[in-house]
């Protein structure tokens, strides 16, 4: 498609998605160069179109190392992981990445073919070139994945707004609406949710997600209002009374002005953290004009930044999915989760509160934990670092985040006594009765 025909389609048929895009997001399209005249030779005799080195009928020239390494592999695979993949990604991963996401959800709610990206972090880059951009409100609940800034702000120029996700330990349905209250109505928004969070290792109860739903729906009487769903830990919820589908089947039809867009990938579901395979997937039925226009717009965005996505680690991934026992051995893995979920609370529960407090978490890899008024955060994780043989992550201004998922079931509470001693140390350099600095930035750098 050229660029004014998928801005034609989503002129007309999606005016809410046409008001959110970007300047970039209106400008860029899949152009019919290399890439997509080769696409188009793909089953002709003579293909002389794209510059791959092969045994001349299509086939992979193998060097016998890189040969050896993919022995594995089917036949087949091994061949196809060798070459270009398509810029979308391989065709059966992608339907069967959509069978696995819509393995648990209501059969009514359209979802587009997934487009392979090369992790989450480039879904939810593409996701923002596409409808962040210069002096957009990006709305992100606090704490968030420090990253966010980085993509949406430092990359984009787009306006980041945080609003606290708990205040005074009760989660704050209306989050997002606080974080864009300054903007003037009509204007459109971009909001980031992501449950089960990273730093904070929560996913909202099934009364939370109603209200948060509201909340949303509410936003999106006001303006047209893009959420985008950071679904990096889908699934992983320690908490068997609260909901573990991802909130995008929830948005989809929500509001005609509510954009949904699903990011996730095998990174954290499939533990397949090198593979850096990730999806990027719409509300619209596969095929449709508009889930072409948009697909056309990230191909573009692929095209330009990274070339086409990663082969030989989709054709892993495709192996797994196709070998059918992935589902279960998944739950074990999450089943194992749970249990250091579960021993990392006990840990908590018998810290000093005067010397820090775990934040709410049901959900994730990680616990939050916030510092007595005073402590500087890096200050805590250096002297971990240096005194206690001990790494966490500090998230400014106070908060201390560790990662249960990393860490043996029978060495956290060791992890929890040593992180608790090192507090307690530099606790006494703290001046009771001075505040603590006001806590505007709550972001975590990894
Ligand atoms: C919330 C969240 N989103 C995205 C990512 C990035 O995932 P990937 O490694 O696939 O780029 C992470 C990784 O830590 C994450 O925690």
């Amino acid at each position: 498609l050229s660029a004014q025909r998928s801005n034609e389609i989503l002129q007309r048929e999606a005016p809410a998605v046409w008001a959110s895009l970007s300047d970039l997001g209106r400008r860029i399209h899949f152009p019919r160069d290399i890439p997509f005249q080769a696409a188009e030779a793909r089953s002709v005799t003579y293909n002389g179109t794209i510059g791959q080195i092969t045994d001349g009928r299509g086939q992979a020239l193998r060097l016998e190392g890189l040969d050896l390494a993919l022995a594995g592999l089917e036949p087949a695979d091994r061949n196809t992981a060798l070459l270009y993949s398509p810029m979308a990604g391989l065709p059966e991963l992608r339907e069967r990445w959509r069978q696995w996401q819509r393995r648990a959800a209501p059969v009514d709610r359209p979802s587009s073919l997934p487009i392979v990206t090369v992790g989450m972090t480039h879904g939810v880059s593409i996701a923002a070139d596409l409808f962040g951009g210069l002096d957009k409100p990006v709305a992100v609940p606090e704490p968030f994945w420090g990253n966010y800034r980085q993509i949406f702000g430092t990359r984009g120029g787009a306006r980041v707004l945080g609003a606290p996700l708990f205040r005074a330990g009760r989660f704050n349905a209306g989050v997002i609406e606080e974080a864009l209250a300054g903007e003037p109505a009509g204007t459109p928004a971009v909001a980031v949710l992501n449950f089960p969070a990273n730093p904070g290792g929560y996913a909202p109860s099934e009364g939370e997600r109603a209200a948060l739903l509201d909340s949303l729906r509410a936003l999106a009487e006001s303006r047209p209002l893009v959420v985008i769903c950071d679904d990096a830990y889908e699934g992983l919820v320690h908490d068997p009374s609260v909901p573990k589908s991802s909130l995008f089947w929830d948005l989809n039809g929500l509001h005609d002005r509510l954009t949904p867009v699903k990011v996730d990938g095998a990174t954290k579901e499939f533990l397949f953290f090198g593979g850096r395979v990730g999806f990027l997937t719409f509300a619209h039925e596969q095929a449709s004009d508009v889930a072409t226009a948009l697909e056309d717009k990230v191909l573009g965005l692929t095209r330009t930044s990274v070339g086409s996505p990663v082969t030989a680690t989709q054709v892993v991934l495709l192996a797994a999915l196709r070998g059918g026992g992935a589902e279960r051995e998944i739950a074990e893995l999450r089943a194992r989760m749970g249990r250091r979920h579960q021993v990392t609370m006990r840990a908590l529960a018998s810290v000093d509160p005067a010397l820090m407090t775990p934040l709410p978490c049901n959900a994730g890899c990680f616990v939050l934990v916030e510092l007595a008024a005073g402590l500087d955060a890096d200050e805590v994780r250096r002297h971990l670092l240096a005194h206690e043989d001990t790494g966490v992550i500090a998230v400014r201004p106070n908060y201390l985040r560790l990662a249960f998922c990393s860490v043996a079931s029978a060495e956290i509470p060791e992890l929890v006594r040593r992180t608790e001693r090192g507090v307690r140390e530099l606790a006494p350099a703290v001046r009771v009765g001075v505040p603590a600095p006001a806590p505007s930035r709550l972001e975590t750098e990894s």
